[in-house]
């Protein structure tokens, strides 16, 4: 049983960029087979270059990766959105701004972000993680413990994990659920703190957040 575990093959999954840009999640799923690991994806596949790669899970309508996209231009940004309605405005959005430096997939960016190599992401960004605020879908939220861990892993020595929430109930948990991922260290004095000066804000913060109560984490990986 164990030899026939460790001679298992690792598929490869295939990432064509339509338009040299985005993935829709069919490409993907029409690949995935049960009780199948996947190989490390090969960066240099679909990046322009080896500079630094940032990763926004969650975009949305993609308003902050192409901030960030704009403003880095020498850096490569990937981002991760599984609504499709929303997705595509980010694809339109990347499009219109004539962005060289993004890629975009629709699929569950934890299942993706496992698929990259250790110590590869500068950056990783998690801007309002959907909050499930009933206490039965507790269990839904994406930042839990072996996921802070598998960003701690995928993070490059002093790259940083920013998240941000306006759930406090969420902020906790996150606070929590940090306590046993060792090689993170906040940058701030306390675990979060409730206002950055330089945060751009995404429309769920214009829309739905109050400003006074909102919890930025930025964590260094050591
Ligand atoms: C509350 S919205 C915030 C959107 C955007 N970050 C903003 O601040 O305006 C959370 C987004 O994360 C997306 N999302 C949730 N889980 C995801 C996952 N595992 N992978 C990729 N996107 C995800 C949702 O579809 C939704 O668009």
């Amino acid at each position: 049983m164990q030899s026939e575990l460790s001679e298992r093959q690792l598929q490869k999954l295939e990432l064509n960029f339509e338009e040299n840009l985005y993935i829709y999640s069919d490409s993907i799923k029409d690949q995935l087979l049960p009780f199948t690991d996947y190989e490390t994806i090969n960066l240099n596949e679909f990046l322009k270059d080896n500079n630094s790669l940032n990763v926004e899970i969650g975009i949305g309508n993609g308003e902050f990766l192409a901030h960030l996209a704009e403003n880095y231009p020498d850096e490569n940004f990937l981002g991760f959105e599984v609504v499709k309605r929303v997705f595509k405005k980010a694809v339109s959005r990347i499009q219109r701004k004539r962005l060289e430096n993004v890629k975009l997939v629709h699929y569950d960016g934890s299942f993706f972000v496992s698929l990259l190599p250790e110590k590869s992401v500068s950056n990783f960004y998690v801007n309002f993680p959907d909050p499930w605020p009933k206490k039965k879908h507790h269990k839904r939220r994406l930042l839990k413990t072996p996921f802070l861990k598998l960003l701690a892993r995928k993070l490059k020595n002093d790259g940083t994990l920013y998240m941000v929430t306006d759930h406090e109930n969420y902020a906790k948990e996150i606070m929590t659920n940090l306590i046993p991922v060792d090689d993170l260290t906040s940058a701030f004095k306390s675990v979060y703190v409730n206002e950055l000066v330089d945060y751009y804000p995404t429309k769920y913060y214009r829309k739905f957040a109050n400003p006074g109560s909102v919890f930025f984490f930025k964590m260094k990986k050591l």
